[in-house]
């Protein structure tokens, strides 16, 4: 089949050995990225197979580019069994979740992946005309699923460092808490990457009315390293109404499969549950437990990500581009022109980006894919973008 994106079926410049020289990664990560290239069935060694999608590099959607370690992706195939049946042995994955947490199992809900949860909240929380109280950009998707049960949103601007702005929310939330069904707080928010730190979390619980539910929804937990952040999940413990929601899509790998789940109080977990549809799948819930048990993988899914997210950000800061300082396994950089055709332009490369988040249309996402990806989207970005003020062809290509 004809190459569509040549760059990316070339063997491209050598692979993995050249991109781990290029972006000059420690001898450590470049040999926790070497497992890791390994992973998920060996995808990552088919990076130029035939069809569009595998050629690409995907740095649009905040994925593991990895794939499952082996011993997931063990666990999924042992449970292909169970394909014919309802009620099979599932590793117990519920108490195994709590158990991770230190919590009851009545303090879980599963759900096929974080974002049936955001779902679920909706249909629970907000039905009846309620409101969700969130910032603006974040996860949208609370918002879809609010509108989806006619409900309406108070969404605030983010402060000028990119921060959420808490003492707004507390504000809105007490000025019209008898609609609010609930806040909803993304713990490091998506598409920006900024933290909130444990005190503004505690500074919200503790400033509006007590009954009010709060969403901490920390799909990206596992990437931080900021010591001012906190997991919320202590305050479920505590017994307040705070729903804290996680992914195993992100640091498991797991997106195509789909499994996250919300820890909360009981009372509010039977609110929740008459709505969620149990639509979880034997192998996810095998390799589920599983995943919780294989932390070193984690580990080095997190020790290669946030080195090359640091390598790629010092590089574009290097080049004249302003970036938003990231807890997460993706950041953004301001391009001071609109976002969209250098979106096109990057596709047209063979780089998949992230979408515009309005209102912050000047500001591209970048997702931190493979060291091989990451190569890929700097030669892209270089040969797109000026570099101090200069076309990146004119000043000739390391
Ligand atoms: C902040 C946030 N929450 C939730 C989700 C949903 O993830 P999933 O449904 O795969 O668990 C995402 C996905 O990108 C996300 O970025």
């Amino acid at each position: 089949m004809e190459a569509k994106h040549p760059l990316s079926r070339r063997g491209f410049v050598g692979g993995l050995a050249t991109a781990v020289g290029y972006l000059s990664l420690s001898p450590s990560t470049a040999r926790a990225a070497e497992v890791l290239m390994r992973q998920g069935g060996g995808a990552m060694d088919r990076p130029f197979a035939v069809d569009d999608y595998d050629s690409y590099a995907k740095l649009a959607a905040n994925e593991n580019p990895y794939g499952p370690p082996e011993s997931v992706m063990n666990a999924m195939t042992q449970a292909f069994k169970y394909s014919n049946r309802y009620s099979y042995p599932d590793g117990n994955l519920v108490a195994e979740i709590a158990k991770h947490h230190d919590v009851s199992p009545d303090n879980i809900l599963l759900g096929a992946g974080s974002g049936e949860l955001l779902s679920v909240a909706a249909l629970a929380l907000l039905s009846g005309g309620r409101k969700v109280v969130g910032v603006d950009p974040t996860f949208m998707t609370v918002y879809q699923y609010a509108t989806g049960v006619k409900a309406d949103s108070i969404r605030l601007p983010l402060l000028a460092d990119y921060r959420q702005d808490i003492p707004a929310m507390i504000h809105a939330t007490r000025n019209n808490w008898r609609d609010v069904g609930f806040v909803y707080l993304c713990n490091p928010n998506n598409p920006t990457g900024r933290i909130i730190t444990s005190a503004e979390v505690k500074s919200l619980l503790d400033g509006i009315p007590e009954d009010v539910p709060v969403l901490i929804d920390e799909a990206y937990h596992h990437f931080v390293n900021d010591s001012a952040y906190a997991t919320a999940v202590p305050y479920v413990k505590e017994g307040r109404p705070v729903i804290v929601t996680r992914t195993f899509s992100k640091i498991a790998a797991l997106a195509g499969m789909r499994l996250g789940y919300a820890v909360a109080p009981p009372e509010l977990i039977n609110r929740l549950r008459p709505h969620s549809i149990g639509s979880i799948n034997a192998l996810v819930k095998l390799g589920g437990v599983a995943a919780l048990r294989d932390t070193e993988s984690q580990v080095r899914v997190k020790q290669v990500t946030i080195e090359l997210r640091e390598k790629t950000t010092r590089e574009l800061q290097g080049i004249g581009y302003e970036i938003i300082p990231s807890d997460a396994n993706f950041f953004m950089v301001n391009l001071k022109r609109p976002v969209q055709p250098v979106i096109d332009d990057f596709k047209k490369k063979g780089v998949l980006v992230g979408r515009p988040f309005p209102p912050m249309t000047q500001h591209l996402r970048v997702s931190i894919g493979s060291p091989t990806e990451m190569l890929r989207f700097m030669t892209a970005f270089r040969e797109i973008m000026p570099v101090n003020g200069k076309a990146a062809g004119d000043m000739g290509k390391r």
